[in-house]
């Protein structure tokens, strides 16, 4: 039975995300478009530098088209990255070609007051037009996803400055001060939300918010940082579009990850290729639509040890409502023929 009794859509990804098992799962990449594909270094090669390419709406929706045209997902996902909204909000963000990228660090309340939400709006509007362009674009069938960095894992870069650190300052912080940590989570809050808001305004018909470090957290400050802040986007979001369906991408939390559906209301949960498969389908799979998990190194590898893991995980969740997907992000070094061999298997799977 659908959980929603709005309109069932023809797109099979949307269909899949209001709780409908269809006979064939749908399926997308998390970090489809990238540097795997030889199209996107092409691209890359020309522009000053990724955050050019994020701000400019032709070439960012040439790259998110770039994987659907080679092996046609149900999802095209906006091209863009959950650190915009640290730049649109006044922070120095800088993407280091071989580093990753690198921020100046907010470490106060004092540094929080300095950032200004005022100017979100105005500094996103090229990613805005991205997702009109996109639109406009895709066929009748491939379904649009915006996405955000949910407030903790943006505020893990946000604190420490980089990646690699394991959050460590933004986990003294939150461990220490929390009711001056909470401004800063509050302030995402409230600028996530305006930013997925105006995504789907702009025609985005679903969207993932990436949790990737919910796994850092012991599991009271899991439940504020990660749960209660997510609950309040999607309450938020729900107001001015009811029918956006909203998925959550956790790392490494997933026996928290049935009551984390609960009380957050996402109609989605995309889980990590750590998460057990035969609890997926007991726990979670019977409350929300599951997405994942095969593990991107499988796609590295490819071959029988890809075709295996992937037939798993079709037979297993296949048959509920679910999206396939892997655990994690494409890595940079995966073959893209790999990546066409698992569309094939996917697009031929029956239960
Ligand atoms: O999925 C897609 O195809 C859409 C685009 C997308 C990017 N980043 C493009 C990108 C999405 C959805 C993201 C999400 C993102 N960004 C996350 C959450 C998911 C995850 O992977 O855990 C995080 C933590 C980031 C922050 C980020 N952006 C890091 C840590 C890095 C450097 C490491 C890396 O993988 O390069 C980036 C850079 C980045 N974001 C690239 C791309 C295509 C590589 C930029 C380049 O061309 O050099």
């Amino acid at each position: 039975m659908p959980r929603s009794n709005t309109e069932t859509t023809a797109k099979p990804l949307l269909r899949a995300l209001r709780g409908e098992a269809l006979t064939r799962p749908p399926f997308w990449l998390m970090r489809q478009a990238g540097r795997y594909l030889p199209e996107y270094q092409a691209i890359r090669a020309e522009a000053k530098d990724f955050l050019a390419l994020c701000y400019t709406p032709s070439l960012a929706a040439e790259i998110s088209l770039q994987p659907v045209r080679r092996f046609h997902m149900d999802a095209a996902i906006l091209f863009a990255d959950i650190l915009l909204v640290p730049d649109a909000l006044g922070q120095n963000v800088a993407f280091i070609e071989g580093e990753g990228p690198v921020l100046e660090p907010i470490n106060s309340e004092a540094a929080v007051a300095h950032l200004d939400p005022e100017r979100l709006e105005e500094h996103l509007a090229p990613v805005l037009e991205t997702v009109r362009q996109l639109r406009r674009q895709l066929d009748g069938t491939t379904a649009l996803i915006g996405f955000a960095g949910a407030p903790w894992t943006v505020a893990t870069y946000m604190v420490d400055g980089r990646g690699g650190t394991g959050a460590a300052a933004a986990r003294k912080w939150a461990c220490a001060a929390p009711e001056s940590f909470a401004t800063l989570i509050d302030l995402l809050i409230d600028a996530t939300a305006r930013y997925l808001s105006a995504q789907v305004a702009s025609g985005a018909e679903a969207v993932q918010l990436f949790d990737t470090w919910a796994g850092l957290l012991p599991e009271q400050e899991f439940a504020r940082w990660c749960t209660d802040a997510t609950a309040q986007i999607v309450h938020r979001l729900r107001a001015d579009h009811p029918d956006v369906a909203v998925i959550a991408y956790l790392r490494g939390v997933s026996t928290c990850l049935p009551a984390y559906a609960a009380r957050t209301g996402v109609d989605a949960i995309s889980i990590d290729s750590t998460v057990p498969l035969e609890w997926t389908v007991e726990a979670l799979q019977p409350k929300v639509t599951v997405q994942g998990n095969l593990d991107p190194v499988a796609v590295v590898v490819g071959g029988e040890v890809m075709r295996q893991q992937a037939t798993r995980i079709l037979d297993v969740l296949g048959r509920g409502p679910f999206v396939f997907n892997l655990g994690h992000g494409v890595l940079p070094e995966t073959p893209p023929d790999h990546v066409a061999e698992l569309a094939d298997l996917v697009r031929s799977w029956g239960p």
